[in-house]
């Protein structure tokens, strides 16, 4: 059965490059049979962080945020693409993570990191782990990073060059450990209902 994944880019950027890797995340595990949806900070553009979503009175957030809880609340799994600025996260991503904490909770999530040079991220997506590890996911080992990424992917999202086979070879063990975490997880979910 498809699983339910929801991949989250946050660049607002008008020349932003993230997209192309987002892409490419969304048609390789559509490939596999997912049931994915991007989940485009920008398009959603939410504002810079007041109220939490489960601050507001039930029935009383903004509709952006009520539609996008439901969507958490009802995902099996994360995938977190990120890029990085100045060695650290990109706040268009961590504006729209940060309006939910419970609604995370007790699923897993990858994260897949890029950047204009070689090291692809890297930092991002370190301080990534600790961020969704605190917000109650279980942050699976494999992961992604890609860089340059202008040299890896094109603008519609289709590997290029050395780049490119190099996010090919990696990307399969990415999902399948994913896939993997995935299905304990919703097998337990289906068993025991989570604790708080
Ligand atoms: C404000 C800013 C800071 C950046 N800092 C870094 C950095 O610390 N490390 C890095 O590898 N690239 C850095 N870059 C280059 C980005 O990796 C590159 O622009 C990338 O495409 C940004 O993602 P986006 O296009 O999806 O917004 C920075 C770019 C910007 C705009």
């Amino acid at each position: 059965m498809a699983h339910r994944i929801l991949v989250l880019y946050g660049s607002y950027r008008s020349d932003r490059m993230g997209i192309r890797l987002a892409d490419y995340i969304v048609a390789g595990l559509k490939a596999r049979g997912e049931d994915v949806e991007l989940i485009d900070a920008k398009a959603i553009g939410l504002p810079m962080l007041d109220r939490m979503y489960k601050e507001y009175a039930p029935g009383s957030a903004p509709q952006a945020l009520e539609e996008l809880a439901r969507k958490i609340r009802s995902a099996d799994a994360f995938v977190f693409v990120t890029g990085e600025y100045n060695w650290g996260v990109q706040p268009g991503l961590k504006n729209l993570t940060d309006h939910f904490l419970e609604e995370w909770f007790w699923r897993p999530a990858a994260i897949a990191s890029y950047s204009a040079g070689r090291i692809a991220g890297g930092r991002s997506n370190f301080l990534w782990h600790g961020t969704l590890s605190e917000m109650g996911m279980n942050v699976v080992s494999s992961t992604l990073t890609v860089g340059p990424i202008s040299e890896a992917l094109s603008a519609d999202g289709k590997p290029l060059g050395e780049a490119g086979k190099f996010l090919e070879r990696a990307f399969p063990r990415f999902a399948d450990d994913l896939a993997w975490w995935t299905e304990a997880a919703k097998m337990q979910h289906s068993r025991k209902k989570p604790p708080y």
